[in-house]
């Protein structure tokens, strides 16, 4: 799956590990990805769940979501759609989806517990919930903690 995806799929993916190492995506299925960057995890969601499934990605950034609209468009894909969405603001209805995946994000909203309510709430009862990320096993020195350009980094 991976082998058969467009080159700008592979080169805007910047993800942490592989969230479909945790369940398996069922046919038919509706999943959101949170932050969905350039598309990589959407193309693959698009394969799994297949012509009866859903996909929807959701992303902070407006480049981001006409980089991912280009990526699957190029590849053919036609179940996923991307909006601009500020993740702990998801505009969906609750019980939407039946898996929710993320790859990198978490560690990047500052409001992780009101994320993690609304992914909570749009997912049915049974639903899944995915996602690989970075975390720290210690405290920032007080200095790094406080430089912008260090987080950006
Ligand atoms: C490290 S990239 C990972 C992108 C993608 N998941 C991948 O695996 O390639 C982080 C992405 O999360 C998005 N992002 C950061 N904070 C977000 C938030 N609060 N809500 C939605 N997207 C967010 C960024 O715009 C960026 O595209």
């Amino acid at each position: 799956m991976v082998e058969a995806a467009d080159h700008g799929l592979l080169e805007s993916f910047c993800g942490v590990g592989n969230p479909f190492s945790l369940f398996p995506i069922q046919p038919g299925s509706a999943i959101l990805d949170i932050g969905c960057g350039g598309g990589f995890d959407l193309y693959i969601a698009s394969r799994k769940t297949g012509p009866t499934g859903s996909v929807v990605g959701a992303d902070l950034t407006e480049a981001m979501v006409v980089r991912a609209r280009e990526n699957l468009s190029r590849a053919g894909v036609t179940n996923a759609r991307v909006q601009k969405v500020e993740s702990e603001f998801l505009p969906f209805a609750n019980e939407q989806f039946d898996a929710v995946i993320s790859n990198g994000v978490i560690n990047l909203s500052p409001a992780k517990n009101i994320l993690f309510a609304e992914i909570f709430r749009v997912l049915k009862p049974g639903g899944r919930f995915g996602f690989a990320d970075i975390v720290l096993e210690k405290d920032l020195p007080p200095d790094m903690a406080a430089s912008a350009d260090a987080w950006a980094q």
